[in-house]
């Protein structure tokens, strides 16, 4: 095999006796979603919500995820084709827009940006609106409430961030303007009078007058920093730094200040209107949340705990419960009186490795964000976390390779590999514990004895029928096939063995997900492409018919 040139060799095993008897076929399983770990809160809002099928709404990634706390499972919403970054709830409580980003398919065409409007019960697609309107994404969106919810306004991620106004049952946009180049966080229709419109943001809070296709603006005055508005009891509530701000709508559709209120240190994230008519507000730098009387009066109070993050979304969840999305990505679920629960928790940064383990029902991840989890994947819950020690983590191939081994000689931590030009990329071990196989990012591929001091194995064909207890090197010879023509050694992250040795699973620098046969050793073999997936974002499949 050639590498950007250079050669590869790679020691047929003795028993492949017929070289031309390697199978090429392509493999009969196919890939279904069945867990998504984590919640995406570090840089999106008001996205978690309770529905009335008593599932916690969310998104991460491309996925809209559906879950039932009580009865601990997921449904999964999969009309998307990139990130996620918005979602609103029509006011029949069944019916959800979610926006995405703009993409890239896997031949490199671009994916235009849209919202999808979709039912939580059958979770079938009911509208997709957008497609060539938007630029870069979708930054927020919401339904009209004073006429049940016939209308959906949008704001783009352009630099303009335009606002549309759409019918959305009947795909047809009424009215479009630009509105400001400064960041927008939010848009409102107000619940009662349908031609008012309300968009805030970074230092401004903007009300849009809407008849037909005009979209006429009055600037409210506000201090600088993050405007962030929500509607109470037909009343606007408009929050900067530090406090909350109250104003009346008066006929002539003007806005005035009809109160101020002290609320929270650092500006108010997120507002949200309980069924017995209290507000609850979430705060950004003092991590309250704070329960207001119907006449704004603080009743209550919670502080978030600081390892949770800032609080980035608010909602109802039953009887007395309320659920918060944080910027650590976490969902909580938790009452005045007796505190939080996490519900939903992931990395909160970029992933860098996993690894499973060799035969128990546990998976190890890790993250920029320093922390290796260890993961229940019957239960789907988190096991254990530990934040590592900096020093550790000059680059994350360290990680990659203590994961690998963590397994197999929790003793051994301080193995050296010394012999490779260049950083070691991948390993696997033989089930004896006494032989490693690596790759490295000049496309070698080096055996050790561990045993003897961690040798390096010169006669590399002595090695060539050693057994591996796992396969994720992406160079060698049971898998030299997945390896496109021509390629320049980056396409591929990472790939699995299956654990009874009949697929092979990879991941590819285009954010696909492949099925091969294993072994792979001929080169253009027939794979299945089947799922997109996020860098950096955690998904758990499971191979059909008990591969795994
Ligand atoms: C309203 O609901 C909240 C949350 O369920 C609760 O904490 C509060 O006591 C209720 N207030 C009234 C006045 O019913
Ligand atoms: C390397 O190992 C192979 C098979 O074990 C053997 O046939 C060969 O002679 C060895 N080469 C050298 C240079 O020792």
């Amino acid at each position: 095999m050639f590498m950007r040139g250079r050669p590869i060799t790679m020691f047929i095993p003795s028993d492949v006796e017929n070289y031309d008897d390697v199978r090429t076929e392509l493999p009969p399983e196919r890939l279904k979603l069945e867990w998504v770990y984590g919640y995406r809160g570090r840089d999106c809002r008001a996205n978690v919500y309770l529905l009335p099928t008593g599932e916690i709404v969310y998104f991460i990634a491309s996925v809209v995820v559906l879950f039932n706390y009580e009865e601990r499972t997921q449904r999964h919403y999969l009309g998307h084709t990139d990130c996620v970054k918005c979602l609103a709830v029509h006011p029949d409580k069944i019916r959800i827009a979610t926006g995405q980003i703009a993409g890239v398919d896997k031949d490199g065409r671009p994916l235009q940006p849209h919202v999808r409007v979709w039912d939580s019960v059958s979770l079938s697609t009911l509208q997709i609106i957008g497609l060539g309107t938007f630029e870069r994404g979708v930054g927020s969106l919401a339904f009209s409430k004073a006429d049940s919810g016939i209308h959906l306004s949008v704001i783009d991620d352009s630099n303009e961030h335009m606002l549309t106004v759409w019918d959305w049952q009947k795909k047809s946009k009424i009215a479009e303007i630009k509105t400001t180049n400064e960041v927008v966080l939010a848009v409102e229709f107000h619940p009662t009078d349908a031609n008012t419109i309300v968009t805030c943001g970074k230092s401004h809070i903007f009300f849009w007058t809407w008849s037909g296709s005009s979209l006429a603006r009055k600037q409210g005055i506000f201090g600088p920093g993050e405007i962030f508005v929500g509607f109470y009891s037909q009343k606007l509530c408009a929050s900067g730094s530090p406090s909350v701000l109250l104003t009346h709508p008066i006929p002539t559709g003007a806005f005035q200040i009809t109160r101020q209120i002290k609320a929270h240190d650092g500006s108010v994230f997120t507002l949200c209107q309980m069924r017995n008519g209290t507000l609850l507000t979430g705060g950004g730098k003092d991590h309250k949340i704070i329960l207001w009387d119907h006449d704004l009066n603080p009743e209550r109070d919670i502080e978030v705990p600081d390892q949770y993050g800032t609080i980035r979304a608010v909602a109802e969840g039953k009887g007395e419960q309320f659920l918060v999305g944080t910027s650590r990505n976490f969902i909580l679920r938790g009452t005045f009186n007796d505190g939080f629960q996490v519900e939903v928790q992931g990395h909160t940064d970029e992933l860098w490795g996993l690894a499973a383990h060799p035969f128990k029902d546990l998976f190890l991840t890790c993250a920029q964000d320093r922390q290796v989890c260890l993961w229940n994947s019957v239960y789907h819950t988190l096991e254990w976390t530990r934040l590592l020690d900096v020093r550790l983590l000059q680059t994350h191939i360290c990680i990659h390779i203590m994961f690998s081994f963590s397994f197999f000689i929790v003793k051994s931590f301080n193995l050296r590999l010394q012999g490779h030009s260049s950083y070691i990329t991948h390993l696997d071990w033989s089930p004896d514990n006494k032989f490693i196989m690596s790759n490295s990012g000049d496309y070698e591929i080096l055996y050790w004895d561990i045993p003897n001091g961690c040798k390096l194995i010169r006669n590399r064909s002595e090695c060539k029928d050693i057994d591996w207890a796992t396969y994720t090197c992406v160079l060698g010879f049971h898998v030299f096939g997945v390896w496109p023509e021509g390629s320049d050694g980056t396409d591929i992250n990472a790939l699995v063995r299956s654990h009874n040795r009949k697929v092979i699973a990879l991941a590819d620098d285009f954010c696909k997900v492949h099925l091969f046969q294993y072994p792979c050793s001929r080169p253009k073999v027939c794979h299945i492409t089947l799922l997109s997936y996020f860098k950096e974002y955690l998904y758990f499949y499971i191979l059909e018919d008990d591969v795994y």
